[in-house]
């Protein structure tokens, strides 16, 4: 943290959440709360909310949420600092002149010194490409097929058989506490420092800006792991960067070719497809699928096509539609990936497969398809059933009626029978909504169990009605929350109440940094409470059930881990004290 607390809590305090969020998008009183339509995925129907009491917005769509530094953003792509300079300016905060200089250009130079080391390392690792004396890396490269231009262009380099990369930059006047940030090296107590990459071909990553901010290094054989690639560090967030997105982003094309790995966007590039980046071996995050809307309207999946490429693709496609991309899929069959397949059919023929790439809700349909044999009755009318749910994505009715048609000339039955069942469908889950939600931010996208659920329910209560921990601070604490993000909240939630006499859910968010952490945990705090003052007995009944269900399992939890008879029973009987625990709300 670069600013004291208190600062940053007068900064949020003072910059109302609706009217910040309203300076970018409409909002409309709806009951206590303000709605929209989300910035953060394309929607019709708006499902993105704003609570002036919680100073929060969550959106029921796509699982965003946070306060206003996470608004800042999320919407401007900011830093957790640059978000508070930006809102200290706009609400007439002075930041700490001293403090902030100091403490910031600190933060800055260390920056910019990891971001030197990333390039000095760059350069080291490819002049040793092309002086070590065997030529092990740079054989490797050409005999894949590159070009010198191509390895020129891309950075490429070899970190050689005796490392050395430490040596030279300890020559370069780093410090071992900078070269320590780099994540280029370990540091063992007995042993100093050693290169992480030893006998690798190296990839530089870049980002937008062409800067080189972490490697990957591959083997040259068969030795595993295949690929190491840097931690995170200072410069280097995995979650917000793509491969190649540097040149793709100047290739003017309408589409992004999205393909898992390096060797990929390296062979698409040298092919003439310079719209190909990657999402590197990690799955997509919405991050990544956000920077790609903001260049793109299109993305043509390229992942591998065995089973884990088909998984992964799956998992990619309602990401990217969720950042407002149109989505399609191509097919490589029978390679592997666009490396391979271009080696083999050449590039006219990748050309062929991108003009024909599916649209990715035939892709998904023909993958359900596999999972059927058709040639019995039953499982076929199971997967028309489950097509038609599907169906059920198009909120447009064009659209949907579209698709309908589509789908049934393909799997060869008659339209107005599908559309009955696409109707049958929309009947059975009415009541759900299907409009929004549809597609979950991967934030969201772990299932809760319900421990999980009662939990965050109990923290959102506690954190929206303060005056519940009063009932409750005597039979749950911090330790019945046994999972992170629950437990440190938890703690927040009990410390905050404790040193001053209420919670501000918007004030315990500045306690996590990262857009990511603030959008988990803004869900878990914006659960619609049981706030009905009319009937208190249903209320109450709900509370004792969850502050009951939460307590139960963690007692259970303990029982599993005792080692002595008494504590044992100690537990036996605080579980069957449990049965007799009763809530109230109505005395005071
Ligand atoms: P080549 O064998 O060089 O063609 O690699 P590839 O690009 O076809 O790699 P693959 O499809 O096996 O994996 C795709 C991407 O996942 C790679 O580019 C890496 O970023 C990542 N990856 C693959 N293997 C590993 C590994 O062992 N460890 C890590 N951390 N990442 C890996
Ligand atoms: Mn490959």
């Amino acid at each position: 943290m670069y600013y004291p607390d208190e600062t940053i809590e007068e900064i949020r305090s003072r910059t109302d959440i609706v009217a910040f969020i309203s300076s970018y998008i409409d909002l409309k009183r709806r009951g206590a709360n303000y709605v929209g339509r989300c910035p953060f995925h394309s929607e019709k129907t708006p499902s993105f909310s704003v609570n002036p009491s919680r100073q929060m917005y969550h959106c029921f769509g796509c699982g965003t949420g946070g306060n206003v530094f996470t608004f800042a953003m999320e919407y401007d792509n900011l830093t957790f600092p640059e978000a508070v300079q930006m809102l200290a300016k706009r609400c007439g905060v002075s930041l700490p002149e001293a403090e902030e200089s100091e403490e910031s250009r600190k933060q800055d130079s260390i920056k910019k010194r990891v971001l030197d080391i990333q390039n000095d390392a760059g350069v080291f690792y490819y002049s040793v490409l092309k002086s070590d004396k065997d030529r092990a890396g740079y054989r490797y490269f050409t005999g894949r097929g590159l070009t010198d231009d191509t390895i020129r262009k891309f950075g490429l380099g070899y970190s050689g058989k005796t490392g050395g990369l430490y040596r030279y930059l300890k020559g370069k006047g780093y410090s071992d506490s900078e070269l320590n940030m780099s994540g280029l090296f370990s540091f063992d107590e007995r042993k100093g420092a050693r290169d992480k990459f030893w006998n690798r071909v190296m990839f530089p990553i870049m980002d937008v800006n062409n800067r080189v901010i972490a490697f990957g290094g591959r083997v040259m054989g068969d030795a595993l792991p295949k690929y190491l690639n840097s931690p995170e560090t200072v410069v280097f967030d995995k979650s917000r960067n793509l491969y190649g997105l540097n040149y793709a982003k100047k290739s003017r094309s309408k589409y992004f070719i999205l393909c898992e790995g390096y060797m990929d966007v390296i062979m698409l590039h040298q092919a003439g497809f310079e719209c190909a980046c990657a999402s590197l071996g990690t799955a997509l995050t919405q991050l990544q699928a956000n920077l790609i809307k903001r260049y793109v309207n299109q993305v043509i999946i390229s992942y591998d096509s065995d089973d884990a490429g088909t998984k992964a693709s799956l998992r990619a496609i309602p990401i990217l539609k969720n950042a407002g991309l149109s989505v399609k899929v191509l097919d490589m069959s029978p390679y592997k990936d666009p490396d391979e397949f271009i080696k083999n059919l050449g590039v006219d023929e990748y050309r062929n497969r991108i003009d024909n790439a599916e649209n990715s809700f035939y892709f998904e349909i023909s993958v359900l398809e596999r999972n059927y044999d058709f040639s019995d009755p039953e499982q076929k009318t199971v997967f028309f059933n489950e097509t038609a749910r599907r169906l059920l994505v198009f909120e447009d009715e064009l659209e949907r009626s579209n698709y309908t048609e589509a789908i049934a000339a393909k799997y060869n039955i008659r339209t107005d029978q599908l559309k009955n069942l696409v109707a049958k469908q929309s009947a059975n889950i009415a009541g759900i909504p299907v409009s929004s939600g549809k597609y979950k931010r991967n934030a969201n996208d772990k299932k809760e169990d319900g421990i999980g659920q009662a939990q965050a329910l109990l923290l959102s209560w506690m954190a929206g009605e303060p005056g519940i921990i009063e009932k409750i601070k005597d039979i749950i604490s911090t330790e019945d929350f046994f999972e992170e993000p629950y437990r440190r909240l938890a703690k927040l939630i009990f410390s905050q109440y404790e040193n001053e006499g209420t919670v501000v859910p918007a004030k315990i968010l500045n306690n996590f940094q990262n857009a990511e952490e603030q959008t988990v945990v803004a869900n878990i705090l914006s659960r619609n409470i049981p706030d009905d003052k009319r009937d208190m007995n249903e209320k109450e009944k709900v509370l004792n059930e969850i502050v009951k269900r939460i307590r139960k399992q963690s007692i259970d939890r303990m029982t599993r881990n005792v080692t002595k008879l008494e504590e044992l029973q100690n537990l036996m009987i605080m579980r069957a004290d449990l049965q007799k625990l009763h809530i109230s709300l109505q005395d005071g």
